[in-house]
Parts: structure tokens; sequence; C-alpha cells
């Protein structure tokens, strides 16, 4: 198995494991989100934030999400310069023959842009949260629960400052693009590669990045027109 994982096959199915996982963490992630725009006190969101960082299973979860972040980074590096290196004509372009989809052919830059957004992303929340902290933190009541008023955290970023708005609308588009290639060449990648299944991967990756970037983009959207 160890050496398996390094061999160029290994490598890509690593790439399509950790993928798969990654896209899993988005959808909770996503759907633990749009409750913010479902409740203005902030409560609800606040509910499901505690939910999330004091549930065991996801408090297990969070460092493989970590480690299948790392993996999924290093190896995309590692193959696309492998791939570089065998191309035959460096500086050719590939034709359409060559490449189906543009976001096929940028999943390294696609890929590059999400890594600068999620640095900022995780500076804005996840390190106040875990480690600095903020005054916009303090603690409010849950049910019988004193938590992190995570929603004023997030809430004030995105009512504060547009161009935050702009840039996690950006995030949610370039993911989209990211995952509508990586989805179901994760897929195929794994087995399911006959004609019939690529064609129905193809149609609920579409649909599974539609929802993504419509979904993440919505929340700064929100706080734009309501307040
Ligand atoms: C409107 C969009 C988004 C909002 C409001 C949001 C909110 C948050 C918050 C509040 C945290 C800290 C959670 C905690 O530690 O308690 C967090 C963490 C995180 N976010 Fe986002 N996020 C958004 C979009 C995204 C996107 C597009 C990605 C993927 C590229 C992403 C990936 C992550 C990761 C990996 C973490 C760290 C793990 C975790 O704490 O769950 N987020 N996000």
């Amino acid at each position: 198995m160890s050496k398996f994982v390094f061999t160029s096959v290994g490598r890509k199915f690593m790439m399509s494991i950790t993928g798969l996982f990654l896209l899993m963490f988005i959808l909770v992630h996503l759907t633990v989100n749009l409750l913010m725009i479902f409740d203005d006190t902030g409560a609800l969101y606040n509910q499901g934030a505690h939910f999330m960082v004091s549930n065991p299973v996801i408090r297990i979860v969070e460092p493989v999400l970590g480690l299948g972040f790392l993996i999924h980074i290093i190896w995309s590096l590692i193959i696309t310069w492998e791939n570089w290196r065998a191309r035959p004509v460096r500086y050719k372009k590939a034709t359409r023959s060559e490449a189906t989809s543009w976001a096929s052919r940028n999943m390294f830059i696609l890929g590059g842009l999400v890594f600068v957004f999620l640095g900022i992303h995780l500076y804005n929340f996840y390190i106040k949260i875990k480690f600095t902290g903020s005054p916009l933190l303090e603690e409010v009541m849950v049910g019988d629960t004193n938590v992190h008023n995570t929603y004023l955290l997030v809430s004030t970023l995105f009512k504060e400052s547009i161009l935050y708005c702009a840039l996690y609308i950006m995030g949610g588009i370039l993911l989209g693009l990211h995952v509508t290639h990586g989805f179901w060449s994760a897929f195929q990648t794994i087995g399911f590669n006959n004609k019939q299944w690529l064609n129905r991967l193809q149609w609920v990756a579409r649909i599974y990045a539609v929802l993504v970037a419509v979904g993440f983009s919505i929340i700064p959207l929100y706080f734009i027109i309501r307040f």
C-alpha cells in the first residue's frame, strides 16, 4: 500500500479519495453556513456552529480534513509538475479536442486560487475562533450553553466590507469551477469509467458545482442586499 501511493496511479487515486472527502466536507460546511440567512438573531447559526465544534465525530474528522487538504495539495503539485515535464512540446497549447472543458484544463490554476482564498478565509474566522480570539466572539447563550458568537464575527465582516463580500463570492465561484471537473474525474479514477456512468456523473458534478457556487455566494449577497 505504501509503495502504491507513490506510483502515478496511486497518486491520482489519493487525489481522488482526498478530493471526495473534501467534497463531502464542503456540503456540510455550506449547509451550516446557510443557517445564517434564515435567522438574523444569529441563534440558529451559533447553534449549528457550536454543534460542529462540540460534536465528537466532527472533532475526529477535523485533523483528517486538514491532512486531506495537505495531501490533495501536495499531490496536485507533484502531478502537475510531472505532467508538465512529460509534455513533448512544452509551449504547445492544448486544442479543444485534447481537453474537454476550460475547467479541466485549468484545474491547477483554479485549485491554486481556491487555496489563496482558503488562506484568507481561515485567517478571517478559523484562526480567530481557535487561536487569537476577537472582541466580536464574546460568548452568548444558546439554550443552556455558553457559545462563541460566531454569527457576529462572520456577519460583521460581510456587513462592513463589500470587498470581502466580493472575495467570498469569487471563492464560491472558483470552488464551483474547480469541482465541476474534480467531481466526476475523482469517480472516474476510482473505477466509474464506463460511458454511461461518466455521463451521469458529469451531470451530478454540474449540479453539485452550481449548488456550491450559488450556495456560498448567496451568503455575502444576502448581507449586501439586506443590511
Ligand atoms: C460564505 C462562505 C463561507 C462562510 C461564511 C464560512 C464560514 C466559516 C467559519 C465561521 C469557519 C470557522 C469554523 C470554526 O472553526 O468554528 C470556517 C472554517 C473553514 N472553512 Fe469556511 N466559510 C465559507 C466558505 C468556505 C469555502 C468556499 C471553503 C472551501 C474552499 C471553506 C473552507 C473552510 C475550512 C477548510 C475551514 C476550517 C475547518 C472548519 O473549521 O470547519 N469555507 N468557515
